[in-house]
């Protein structure tokens, strides 16, 4: 969720945008407003249509396998399940009071029983897990986001995506504030840019959509 409709975009063309998005379901509106009205960060609502179609796109219609890298409160988590409807999920979060909406409305969307919520540090986790992956959704601790990508990349089938949320930090990755050099997220997320952009086993950009939205393939 931007904190600014103008961070990225012209407001005109973020308003504009907002207007081609087609209704969300009753759950997944009422979570978007839950999540403005108590100021819990989840993705934009075009970054969550944008993963729907992506993991409809990896897995067209055999079952795969994709990866969040937090959960926060489920959103994401129920766009990719929502896009790929034979999919198995996989979602990492270190809130267990996070972890427990989520496993609620991904229980009452009725999804549950194809989504596995694992509570723990995404650092500990991520070695844990065998993959492979058709699609990994990266969206926690934002100075963290370097380590998921080495840790996550060996498990990403070739020809797999990497979905990178929020790589433009509220415009200030691009347009620092006079205080940014306190921002660790900030100069964290720059670097990440770098790095996934030249990567040598990634095909890599970084869209001006929802608050800066990486999408990579794994291409060796
Ligand atoms: C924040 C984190 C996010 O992942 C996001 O999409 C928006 C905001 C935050 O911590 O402010
Ligand atoms: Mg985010």
């Amino acid at each position: 969720m931007k904190d600014r409709t103008d961070a990225i975009l012209q407001p005109r063309q973020a308003d504009y945008l907002d207007g081609l998005l087609p209704p969300r379901e009753p759950l997944l509106a009422a979570l978007e407003e839950a999540a403005a009205a108590e100021g819990v960060p989840i993705s934009d609502p075009e970054v969550g249509l944008l993963l729907e179609i992506l993991a409809r796109g990896v897995c067209r219609d055999r079952r795969g396998h994709l990866l969040e890298i937090g959960t926060a409160i489920g959103y994401g988590t129920l766009r990719l399940a929502r896009g790929a409807e034979a999919a198995r999920v996989t979602s990492i979060e270190f809130d267990p009071m996070r972890l427990e909406r989520a496993r609620d409305l991904l229980e009452r969307a009725g999804v549950g029983d194809r989504v596995e919520l694992l509570e723990g540090r995404a650092l500990d986790v991520l070695p844990t897990l065998d993959g492979p992956f058709d699609l990994v959704y990266i969206d926690a601790v934002k100075t963290e986001y370097r380590a998921y990508l080495d840790l996550v990349l060996p498990k990403l089938v070739l020809g797999g995506l990497v979905v990178l949320d929020n790589l433009l930090w509220k415009g200030w990755v691009a347009d620092p504030p006079p205080d940014a050099a306190r921002d660790d997220a900030t100069e964290a997320l720059r670097a990440v840019n770098g790095y996934l952009t030249r990567h040598p086993a990634l095909r890599a950009l970084v869209l001006p959509h929802g608050d800066g939205l990486g999408v990579a393939v794994r291409i060796v």
